[in-house]
């Protein structure tokens, strides 16, 4: 029996390692193309949620030295949809909250719990204590102590570049606010402006919620 060999056949491709890489490419890149291209234009990940807005000159400083720290090699920023998650960190997140994120922190190591929604789940001198030494907090805790950032005045020489590039990137700052800066960086430690960024966590969606239910109650 004469075996019916045709060009266009599952064969030539399985023979062939140059067809197969080149068919590849061409089908991984349109696959890519259709679910990609879309997220560049789609309203929910490019549009801020409610309550969503730039981060203040303190936070945004804190939030560079939870990166240069490297808190998100041990801390994820994204609580995913399942009922586990939900219930332990709240509302799972959403593309909208990370319009002001570059880079983002959604993270994929968990040695610690998540931190999306971390903001306002402890006071201020809980968190300061904490960064200092977690064990005086959470005896069994393996986190490393920063003890530095406390005694480390913040710099506020290049707070106004750091805006600039940010806007660059489409982080509607305005003038005003990135010739304020400085000036409200004044006298802060590293410590004041990482617990800044990390109370702010996940809070907009919380008061965003408050405020709907508040609404709510008073058209009734
Ligand atoms: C080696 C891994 C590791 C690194 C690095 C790390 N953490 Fe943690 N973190 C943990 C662990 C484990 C816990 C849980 C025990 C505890 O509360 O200390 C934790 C807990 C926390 C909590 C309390 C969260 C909650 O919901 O109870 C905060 C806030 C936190 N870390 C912030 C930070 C910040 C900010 C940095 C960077 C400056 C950082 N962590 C770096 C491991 C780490």
């Amino acid at each position: 029996m004469s075996k019916q060999h045709r060009f266009f056949s599952h064969e030539t491709l399985e023979k062939n390692i140059g067809w197969l890489i080149v068919c590849t490419i061409v089908v991984v890149s349109i696959a890519g193309f259709v679910q990609i291209l879309p997220l560049f234009f789609q309203h929910s990940t490019t549009q801020p949620d409610p309550g969503i807005t730039p981060y203040t000159p303190l936070r945004l400083m804190g939030r560079d030295i939870y990166i240069r720290e490297g808190c998100v090699g041990c801390h994820s920023q994204q609580v995913r949809t399942l009922q586990a998650e939900v219930e332990r960190y709240g509302h799972y997140s959403t593309a909208g909250e990370s319009v002001y994120d570059h880079p983002f922190l959604w993270g994929s190591k968990r040695t610690g719990p998540d931190l999306a929604r971390v903001g306002g789940r402890y006071s201020d001198d809980w968190q300061r204590i904490h960064l200092r030494n977690p064990r005086d907090v959470v005896p069994e805790s393996v986190m490393p102590s920063y003890p530095w950032l406390e005694q480390t005045p913040l710099p506020t020489a290049d707070v106004r570049q750091r805006m600039r590039t940010l806007r660059a990137l489409g982080v509607p700052y305005t003038d005003a606010e990135i010739a304020e800066a400085p000036a409200q960086l004044q006298g802060k430690t590293e410590e004041d402006a990482l617990v800044a960024y990390l109370q702010g966590l996940g809070t907009n969606r919380r008061n965003v919620r408050v405020d709907a239910e508040t609404q709510a109650s008073a058209k009734e």
